[in-house]
């Protein structure tokens, strides 16, 4: 890590630990110098939807601004981007009020009750600074303005002739953003990456469009039949008083020299929460780590997995039908630019940013029928599922993001499909790498005809 640390980007991640530090309080200049010696926790592969995003890209440690152009290979050296449609996950956050109280409840129990004495238990006891209140509820931290804005120079490094000082002073890029003060925020960040890094001075404008980004709240069908009833998350409650979380339960309370009944779910996630926090907010690998080893970690993994894939992903149809808005939105897109392409125009929406949630990403995701597993995710297949794809750790880190680019390539007219997810190629399930527009429009065509927001939302009549 030494080698790493005096490379300039990571002086100022440092730079801006020590800062945080000495803002913040003065007890957490110790944790901030840590960030120089330790190194990153083990489990942090395993923090599902808590996940850095440099964990998925981990060239980016080294340089936050490198950019891998080899992800575009599939496509001809000769191909000319025409248009770039995102829909990028808000930054790194706080935890929310609900997490921060368990979180609280697990620090005092801990600091009152626990009888373990190995060192990292009486760091807890005695060093540990509990800096999280209930006003956090889910703010954007300083780091996810950093993971924003960084973003937003590699995509102008990723497709310099889109993502542009010209397009944008020329009003080419849109920006939509969910109402959400987290992504509101992050999609200001984006903005002032740009902004910053050509010295644009005007004013970019953004709107907020939650029937767009947080379709999930406005879908009646969704609200009823799986955010409120009772056991549509059956799958994820049965799990989370199986066998396996029981056994992360018994080896946590072993560890802090606490009664087994004294730790429960609830308990393990907040500590979990609290070596996820330490990690994506400050960059450090908190004692509250040694609480799990890398099979508890994968057990936490599959609970909030479980919980991702009921609620957002394969478990209910519902949950993906409710991005239908999202996905004609999209391919309304692609539609126009290609159109316009074709009719050799230019092309009026050079770039569309749109900012929401993990809760926006995963029901779209699972609408285009990306990382579907055979076999579903239940309370009983934990072992079972060990190579699964639906795996919210590699896909959902805070600043996820789905690309979508279209390139004219010379062929006749026809633009090519180069689609990333957290700027890695993604390949269209049973689709070649790069297709042609045409081909994917017509892979997805009877979605395009029949996932209509309204209806697939509509509630079933009531029967008496
Ligand atoms: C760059 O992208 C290519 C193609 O996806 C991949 O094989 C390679 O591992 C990536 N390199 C880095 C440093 O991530
Ligand atoms: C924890 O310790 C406190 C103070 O010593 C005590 O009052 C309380 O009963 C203990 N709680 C449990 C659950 O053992
Ligand atoms: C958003 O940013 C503004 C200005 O930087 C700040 O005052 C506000 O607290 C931030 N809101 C959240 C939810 O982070
Ligand atoms: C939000 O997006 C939807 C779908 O593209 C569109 O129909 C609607 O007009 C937009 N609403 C606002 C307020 O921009």
């Amino acid at each position: 890590m030494g080698r790493i640390y005096f490379r300039p980007t990571c002086i100022l991640y440092t730079l801006y630990a020590f800062l945080g530090a000495i803002i913040c309080c003065r007890p957490m200049l110790k944790d901030a110098r840590a960030t120089v010696t330790s190194s990153i926790p083990t489990i942090a592969r395993y923090f599902t939807t808590k996940g850095r995003y440099e964990e998925v890209n981990p060239h980016l440690i080294g340089d936050i601004y490198a950019v891998n152009t080899s992800v575009l290979q599939a496509l001809s050296p000769g191909c000319r981007e025409m248009h770039l449609s995102t829909i990028i996950r808000h930054g790194t956050r706080y935890p929310t009020s609900k997490s921060v109280e368990k979180m609280q409840r697990l620090y005092n129990l801990i600091v009152h009750n626990a009888s373990g004495n190995a060192i990292w238990v009486r760091e807890i006891k005695e060093k540990f600074v509990m800096r999280y209140t209930e006003e956090m509820d889910g703010r954007l931290a300083d780091k996810g303005v950093l993971d924003h804005k960084h973003l937003a120079v590699r995509l102008s490094k990723l497709f310099p002739s889109l993502v542009s000082r010209e397009k944008l002073r020329g009003g080419k890029i849109s920006f939509v953003t969910s109402s959400k003060h987290r992504c509101v925020n992050s999609t200001l960040a984006f903005k002032r990456g740009l902004t910053d890094l050509w010295s644009v001075e005007e004013e970019v404008e953004h709107t907020v469009n939650d029937t767009l980004m947080r379709f999930f709240d406005e879908c009646p069908r969704f609200v009823k039949e799986v955010e409120e009833k009772p056991g549509s998350m059956a799958e994820r409650d049965k799990f989370e008083l199986g066998p396996e979380m029981q056994r992360v339960g018994e080896k946590m309370a072993d560890r802090l020299g606490l009664p087994y009944n004294l730790i429960n779910a609830d308990m393990a996630q907040a500590a979990f929460h609290f070596c996820a926090y330490e990690f994506a907010l400050n960059t450090v690998n908190s004692p509250w780590c040694r609480l799990f080893d890398e099979v508890d970690a994968q057990v936490m993994e599959y609970l909030n997995d479980l919980k991702q894939y009921w609620k957002r992903g394969y478990g209910h149809l519902i949950n993906s039908q409710s991005s239908c808005i999202l996905f004609h939105d999209l391919f309304s897109r692609l539609d126009k630019a290609a159109e316009e392409s074709k009719s050799g125009g230019p092309i009026s929406e050079a770039v569309s940013i749109q900012v929401g949630h993990a809760d926006t990403l995963l029901p779209l995701l699972t609408l285009l029928g990306l990382f579907k597993d055979e076999v579903r995710l239940t309370a009983a297949n934990f072992a079972a599922q060990g190579g699964r794809s639906f795996r919210t750790s590699r896909t959902l880190p805070y600043a996820a993001n789905l690309v979508v680019a279209l390139y004219d390539c010379d062929e006749g007219g026809e633009l090519r499909v180069q689609a990333l997810l957290n700027e890695e190629p993604l390949t269209f399930p049973g689709m070649e790498a790069a297709p042609l527009y045409r081909v994917l429009r017509q892979h997805y065509l009877p979605l395009l005809k029949s996932c209509v927001f309204e209806e697939v939302c509509r509630l079933p009549p009531q029967r008496k």
